[in-house]
């Protein structure tokens, strides 16, 4: 079943679209929509091994992660430039502006760009420009967590992270992604000691392909504060029973597990057993210019497959919230306007 035969009522539709939302799981480099990617590789003068952009759409056809992976590091290659990479954030944030969307904390794979001689400050200088536009335009806040690539090397996440110590203001935390099989949060246990010595905030992709064991060591090992994806700690009853009990936010992504085959059907995904069972879950958007929907999209998708109801909608923004990296002021700021936002028709119907 697509995505696209999944509808919610008017009501719910209209709550998705008016409560203020806030995405903690998204890939800045996930958001390259293919005519942008074809733009840029006209200006950088770089040949994409595709002829156009509805060739390249095409291919969006993903058996698993890796063959995702394999396609979204080709296209990466043509950003280059400060630019470019203003280009592509502001691309998203005026998609996420749209969407409702009031923060967003943004993972970006310094690696796959330093890699082909990208210079990091580029890189820093086009999403922060972007990110203080969003701000000034559409009041957007947003914060940067700089992901390691783990198919590579622990020490050449050291190595990343040394690099990009002359602009640590610019990110509020490290986490982890790429190819998740064979590849153990225990892997990068001193990578991830030396960022929290360095006071920056930790996450890490885990239980997206990989075991309930990954989640356990993210949690114990890199003493992570949210878990990407996670939907495989379903496999451990005592897994789930813990992360309810902590509160441990899961930054889950339907349409990103529906596109990568995680889940065969999103009527069986496991999101709404989840937060019944009282898991702080999150809906986020992943790589949305590849898995065929941005957040509002996910939660649309979500409600219509697995029958939310409007608090479970309601309780499902607040967690993201609770889980984000904002000032405690700014939760509950924010909280107060998604109460607000929840309750306005109500209010209008008493009148
Ligand atoms: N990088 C971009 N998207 C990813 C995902 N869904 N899992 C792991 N790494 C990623
Ligand atoms: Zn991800």
């Amino acid at each position: 079943m697509s995505a696209a035969n999944l509808n919610v009522s008017p009501e719910l539709e209209s709550l998705i679209a008016r409560l203020p939302k806030v995405e903690l799981h998204l890939h800045i480099e996930g958001t390259l929509e293919p005519e942008l990617a074809f733009a840029l590789a006209k200006r950088n003068d770089i040949a994409l091994p595709f002829a156009n952009v509805e060739a390249l759409r095409a291919a969006y056809n993903f058996k698993d992660l890796q063959s995702f992976l394999d396609l979204y590091y080709a296209t990466a290659a043509v950003l280059r430039t400060r630019k470019d990479f203003y280009a592509l954030a502001m691309s998203y944030f005026t998609r996420a502006f749209a969407d409702g969307v009031v923060h967003a904390e943004l993972f970006f794979d310094p690696q796959t760009h330093t890699v082909r001689g990208v210079n990091l400050g580029d890189v820093f200088g086009g999403l922060r420009d972007a990110m203080t536009d969003a701000h000034n335009r559409y009041g957007i806040t947003s914060e940067l967590i700089l992901c390691f690539l783990r198919h590579l090397s622990e020490q050449e996440a050291l190595e990343t992270l040394q690099q990009a110590l002359p602009y640590r203001k610019e990110f509020v935390g490290v986490g982890l992604d790429s190819g998740e099989r064979g590849n153990p949060p225990s892997k990068f246990v001193n990578v991830f000691a030396k960022a929290r010595e360095l006071g920056l905030r930790v996450v890490a992709h885990a239980g997206e392909e990989g075991p309930a064991g990954y989640i356990y060591e993210a949690l114990d090992l890199l003493k992570v504060d949210r878990i990407d994806h996670g939907v495989r700690c379903d496999e451990d009853p005592e897994l789930v029973a813990r992360l309810a009990r902590e509160r441990i936010p899961l930054t889950v992504c339907p349409l990103s597990n529906l596109k990568l085959c995680v889940v065969k059907d999103l009527r069986n995904h496991n999101f709404a057993k989840l937060l019944r069972a009282g898991v702080a879950v999150t809906i986020n958007s992943d790589d949305p210019a590849y898995f065929g929907g941005y957040i509002a999209d996910n939660y649309r998708a979500t409600a219509a497959a697995l029958g939310l109801s409007a608090a479970e909608i309601v309780a499902v923004t607040e967690n993201a919230v609770r889980g984000s990296y904002l000032a405690a002021t700014e939760k509950t700021a924010l909280l107060g306007r998604i109460r607000a936002a929840a309750a306005r028709p109500i209010q209008l119907t008493v009148r």
